[in-house]
């Protein structure tokens, strides 16, 4: 399988504060990967240094298997991606702005971005300061797409963005997939992620906590149990080995299982049950699972 993206042992320290640690990922071809965690995780400056917006404190990383410093300007040609920060574009026309960031790549396709710019419903002829914070990052995906880039690297993409255009944006996404371009993207919103990736990673206070094939870390993430009982239960029953956390929720308990449940239901059982639902854990629980290990 061909890598797109590695890191060995990425590293960034602002001062005395941590950036990221020891930060390994790998890319493969085709995939669409979600890099997810909390504010403050490290998902921006992971990405920043990839894009060689900053440099990092030690460690190395590629693309294509270029390195991401040295062979920047190599790199750019065959990516597309958002830039966390607009401020700078301001006075640029939408128009000057796709220009600009054609001319970094050596060059876009007109057609296509014409075609982008309508399916996203904007006009690039205002200055990018007038433009609302959804039309700015509308700008930016357009200038993310616009060159059929091999491989696009996105911060957030969908941030402000109203749910019409998340879903037109995750169909260019599946689009270009088919096609054979890599994604790499960082997200808050699990639920797209879910939707959309085949891939990601936790990463958590610097370090990355997991990074697995979604299909994989479901498996291994196990259920989720929520039971109505007719009768006063004390949620402590039911913490036993492999049952994270059983609390009362709106006169539901509910507790996450992984492995066998026979030992669970056996005490379920033991009491009048009004109301019971067992399922895989999604995406979304699965992150506050590994969010709240951290605390
Ligand atoms: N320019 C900087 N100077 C000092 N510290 C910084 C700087 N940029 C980021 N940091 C610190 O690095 C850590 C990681 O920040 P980063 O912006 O990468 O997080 P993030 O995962 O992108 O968070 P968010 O979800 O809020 O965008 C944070 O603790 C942050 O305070
Ligand atoms: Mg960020």
């Amino acid at each position: 399988m061909e890598t797109i993206i590695e890191t060995k042992n990425l590293t960034k320290t602002y001062g005395k504060s941590r950036g990221i640690v020891d930060v390994n990922i790998r890319v493969n071809k085709g995939d669409i990967f979600g890099f997810l965690g909390p504010n403050g995780a490290g998902k921006s400056t992971t990405i920043r240094t990839l894009l060689d917006y900053i440099r990092p404190t030690s460690g190395s990383a590629t693309i294509f298997g270029m390195d991401c410093h040295k062979e920047t300007v190599q790199i750019k040609k065959r990516i597309g991606y958002i830039p966390g920060d607009f401020g700078l574009f301001g006075h640029m026309t939408g128009w000057k702005y796709l220009e600009y960031f054609g001319k970094v790549r050596g060059g876009y396709d007109a057609e296509a971005t014409k075609a982008l710019a309508k399916r996203l419903e904007i006009k690039p002829d205002r200055k990018m300061k007038e433009y609302s914070r959804g039309m700015r990052q509308k700008m930016a995906i357009i200038q993310a797409f616009m060159n059929n880039p091999d491989l696009i690297i996105m911060d957030e993409p969908t941030s402000g963005l109203d749910p019409l255009v998340q879903q037109t944006f995750m169909d260019m996404i599946h689009e270009r997939a088919n096609e054979g371009t890599t994604i790499f993207m960082s997200s808050h919103v699990l639920s797209e992620v879910e939707k959309v990736c085949n891939r990601v990673a936790i990463i958590k206070e610097g370090r990355i906590a997991t990074e697995e094939k979604v299909e994989d870390l479901r498996k291994k993430s196990g259920n989720v149990i929520q039971v109505k009982f007719t009768d006063a239960v004390d949620p402590e029953a039911f913490r036993m080995p492999g049952v994270t956390n059983p609390l009362r929720q709106n006169g539901y308990i509910r507790m996450t299982v992984s492995g066998n449940m026979e030992s669970v239901l056996a005490e379920v059982s033991r009491h009048k049950v009004a109301e019971i639902s067992i399922h895989p854990m999604t995406l979304e629980e699965i992150f506050m699972h590994y969010y709240e290990g951290a605390k």
